[in-house]
């Protein structure tokens, strides 16, 4: 009889995937904004390396389209590209009034955020665990009316490269581990990302600002070990986006659409433009067409879609949220509305170009008790990570766009990470093999 029950949980918990952990695994997810997949090349970077050797660091990953702040690092907590969370743009905007948010402000605008699917945090909350954030996007917002249990929202006007304060959020997440017992947080910094816009990926600037990300990565494993945390805590890291050296210069046939033969701003109904790459615009009743044809072919470098017509690859187009223009630029340009006088657009470096284009890619590293260490993995795009996170945390994961098989193999085991609490799992059968046979029994 015994026995029998406790198989039931076993088959339970083969059949639901929902196992009962005995020892929780942790996870903290961390981005390092604007992290190209490559800036550990022209930079010594030993506790990256490190992290590397203890753990699996892959090729590159790849982000969803539109490579943009918000919108990647929500499809980082829901594992679902971007039209199909909804976070299309860093900019909340009514096309209706013509308002706009900027970035920080559209923090703060739950129906933004919160459109029908559920970040990482209040699904494993709902499922028993703890979650918290810091700083992380998406972290203000309520999701049908829930919040990550602990959390910080970054205050306005943060100083992203101060490294004390990379340090007081490093030392206060683990804290939220060992003292609340939180299983998931998610950590934000804000480089180097700035850096990356304000000087070009290419500067000494970058270079040195990947130095202090290096310097992180030690505190943060350091931080981890004081707090006794080495043994449960799994820490992936990664980014949101890239970033690319925007051309300057007289040579450089800039992309301003006031300029363009046969395209009128008075066509327009509602645009979101300078904007680095990217733009959308709202045609007025019966210029869609006009507005298309104007632009399409009008700039070798700009590319301009009808939203029904957008490239498969971008899953970009199903969401009443996008526009239905949608262009953007090669990398190297950017997209300007009108031109004045001056530029508006003066950063060095840029983001928000096709995912598949190399410097729109971050870097990807995991090391912890669920990961093989010293293995390097192949590329792979970031909505699987969410089911990875989902796999180790031993929660069931909301519908989402990617697939645990993709990253499995980074596992220590292929299987759960943690044993089901079944009391007699010796008595029934511990190998994967024999208990595949189990379902015989009512
Ligand atoms: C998502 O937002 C759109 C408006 O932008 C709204 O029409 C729609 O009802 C929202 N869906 C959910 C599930 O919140
Ligand atoms: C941000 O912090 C760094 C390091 O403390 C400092 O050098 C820099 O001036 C600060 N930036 C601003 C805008 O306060
Ligand atoms: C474990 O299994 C053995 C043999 O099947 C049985 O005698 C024992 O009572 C079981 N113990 C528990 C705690 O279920
Ligand atoms: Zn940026």
């Amino acid at each position: 009889m015994l026995r029998v029950a406790s198989l039931c949980v076993l088959l339970a918990w083969l059949v639901l995937g929902v196992p009962v952990a005995k020892e929780k695994q942790k996870v903290l997810l961390i981005s390092f904004d604007g992290f190209r997949w490559d800036y550990d090349r022209d930079v010594d970077t030993p506790n990256l390396d490190q992290m590397a050797k203890d753990g699996v660091k892959a090729q590159y990953v790849t982000p969803p389209y539109l490579t943009v702040t918000s919108p990647t690092h929500f499809t980082l907590l829901t594992g679902r590209y971007i039209e199909n969370h909804g976070v299309i743009h860093n900019m909340w905007f009514n096309t209706a009034t013509s308002e706009k948010k900027g970035y920080y402000q559209t923090q703060f605008v739950n129906e933004w955020w919160d459109n029908g699917t559920l970040p990482i945090w209040i699904t494993a909350q709902r499922q028993g665990l703890k979650a918290g954030s810091l700083h992380f996007p998406g972290t203000a917002s309520s999701y049908q009316g829930e919040v990550a249990m602990v959390r910080e929202v970054e205050p306005s006007f943060y100083n992203y490269s101060n490294e004390a304060f990379w340090y007081e959020n490093t030392d206060k997440v683990m804290s939220w581990f060992r003292d609340q017992d939180l299983d998931f947080v998610s950590l934000y910094f804000g480089e180097p990302d700035m850096t990356g816009h304000k000087y070009g990926p290419d500067s000494p600037e970058r270079r040195e600002m990947v130095k202090q990300v290096d310097r992180a990565v030690g505190y943060i494993r350091n931080s981890a070990e004081k707090h006794g945390l080495t043994k449960q805590l799994n820490i992936i890291m990664t980014a949101d986006h890239g970033m690319t050296t925007i051309f300057r210069g007289p040579d450089v046939e800039e992309i301003v659409l006031s300029k363009i033969p046969g395209f009128s701003f008075s066509d327009v109904s509602f645009q979101l433009l300078d904007y680095g790459p990217s733009g959308m615009l709202l045609p007025k009743p019966g210029k869609l067409e006009t507005i298309y044809t104007a632009l399409k072919g009008a700039h070798p470098n700009l590319h301009v879609y009808k939203k029904e017509e957008m490239p498969e690859h971008l899953h970009f187009s199903n969401n009443d949220r996008i526009l239905p223009i949608v262009l953007w630029t090669d990398p190297g340009f950017v997209l300007n509305g009108v031109r004045v006088y001056l530029p508006v657009q003066f950063n060095k470096g840029e983001h928000g170009f096709d995912n598949q284009e190399m410097d729109m890619k971050p870097f990807f590293r995991a090391v912890g008790p669920a990961f093989h260490q010293n293995l390097e993995v192949g590329p792979f795009e970031t909505v699987n990570i969410y089911p990875l996170m989902c796999h180790i945390l031993g929660i069931q994961p909301e519908v989402n766009d990617g697939q645990l098989s993709v990253t499995q193999h980074m596992l220590v085991t292929s299987k759960q990470t943690t044993q089901p609490e079944v009391t007699n799992l010796s008595a029934a059968s511990s190998s994967q093999s024999e208990i595949s046979e189990i379902p015989e029994i009512p």
